[in-house]
């Protein structure tokens, strides 16, 4: 096939989009200002000096909320293992990340299904669970959601503080997609708006540096952090120092807020790409148009076999993540595509080999 495949599949950047001069610089200044801390055993919290920059970012925590992991998904196992327990009632949306439910089956957690709509998660099937009995913890993915490529308004988003406040449920903002709007500024976080202590915030520099420096965040009520620190010191020592004190200097040189705008402009362009080539070649799909971030979730027509879909589409040289990979059931005629891997000028390619994989499903004559 004609260029190789074209995958829509991982939620990750091309390499070319990888701010690789800039991480070689910042390393360099790091190790020349920075070395002692950067090659030495740190604590369980992470670094303090990226602990205060990210403290500082946000506004509204003192550096002793903040704890930094090795990517934010460490960081949410970290709090699902300490507050699930087996039979737990935890609210995922749906669709959702599917790390998020694999973790959350693995605790045994009874998981209680709410359906997202194009401004986020349904408060009102929230509200409807709520009635039904008590809820240990709500995941939310509030901006540019993974997979369904939606953002929760300001609305629902101080509703839901409202919520966890009256009901004393746990509210996990997974947010790693906040920094990454198309245009304007990010909404306010629910961390921001709660006044209760309820809201833990994940985040992340995997999709604003690079996923391989594997390095994220957890913040939130002191007393959560402390618990979670102790036992990342009593697991792993502390975190990579080498990796924090180099995003520590991007942070601090504004690398870090001129990557963003370099990344926000080439996602924006990519997924406009996508979007436009979706609407000529396969006018029966259904979507939210992002407004940020790195996916779009499509539906197709009822009946539609994603998972057949997609054996025909790697054949055809293209590949994306079938719906039922981010549901407890369903799912069957929906598909993530992940536009950050697909620079503009492929997408149109890409969309045409799915929709003749779309075709041959169809027609009952696979390749
Ligand atoms: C919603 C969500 N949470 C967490 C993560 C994990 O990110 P990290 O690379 O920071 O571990 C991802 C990565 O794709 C994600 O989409």
């Amino acid at each position: 096939m004609a260029g190789g495949t074209i995958s829509f599949a991982r939620g990750a950047p091309s390499a070319d989009i990888l701010p690789h001069e800039q991480v070689r610089e910042a390393a360099a200044r790091a190790l020349a200002e920075d070395w002692e801390t950067a090659l030495s055993y740190g604590v369980g919290i992470g670094h303090p000096g990226l602990c205060k920059w990210v403290a500082e970012r946000h506004g509204h925590y003192d550096p002793a909320q903040v704890m930094i992991t090795n990517g934010s998904l460490e960081a949410g196992a970290m709090l699902f293992a300490q507050m699930v327990r087996p039979g737990d009632r935890v609210v995922v949306e749906q669709p959702t990340y599917d790390r998020t439910l694999l973790l959350l089956k693995q605790l045994g957690a009874e998981l209680v299904p709410v359906p997202l709509e194009a401004d986020g998660l349904d408060v009102g099937a929230l509200e409807a669970a709520l009635a039904e009995g008590p809820i240990k913890l709500a995941h939310v993915i509030p901006n540019a959601h993974n997979p369904a490529g939606c953002t929760l308004s300001l609305e629902k988003r101080q509703r839901l503080v409202e919520l966890a406040g009256e009901h004393g449920f746990w509210l996990f903002e997974d947010d790693p997609y906040r920094e990454l709007p198309f245009e304007g500024e990010p909404l306010a976080t629910m961390a921001s708006l709660d006044h209760a202590g309820r809201v833990l915030h994940a985040s992340s520099f995997s999709k604003t540096v690079s996923p391989g420096v594997r390095v994220g965040y957890i913040a939130g009520p002191e007393v959560e952090i402390a618990k979670l620190s102790k036992h990342a010191n009593e697991t792993y020592i502390s975190p990579n120092m080498l990796a924090e004190s180099i995003v520590l200097e991007l942070c601090r040189s504004g690398e870090l807020d001129r990557n963003i705008e370099f990344v926000k402009g080439e996602l924006k362009a990519r997924c406009e790409a996508l979007v436009e080539a979706l609407r000529e070649q396969i006018p029966e799909a259904e979507f939210v148009v992002p407004q940020g971030g790195y996916f779009l979730w499509l539906d197709l027509a009822e009946g539609t076999d994603t998972v057949a879909l997609l054996d025909e589409a790697k054949g055809e040289g293209v590949s994306f993540v079938a719906g039922p990979d981010f549901m407890i059931e369903g799912g069957e005629n929906s598909l993530r595509l992940s536009f950050a891997p697909v620079p503009a000028d492929q997408a149109a390619e890409g969309v045409r080999r799915i929709a003749a994989a779309l075709e041959r499903v169809r027609s009952g004559s696979p390749a």
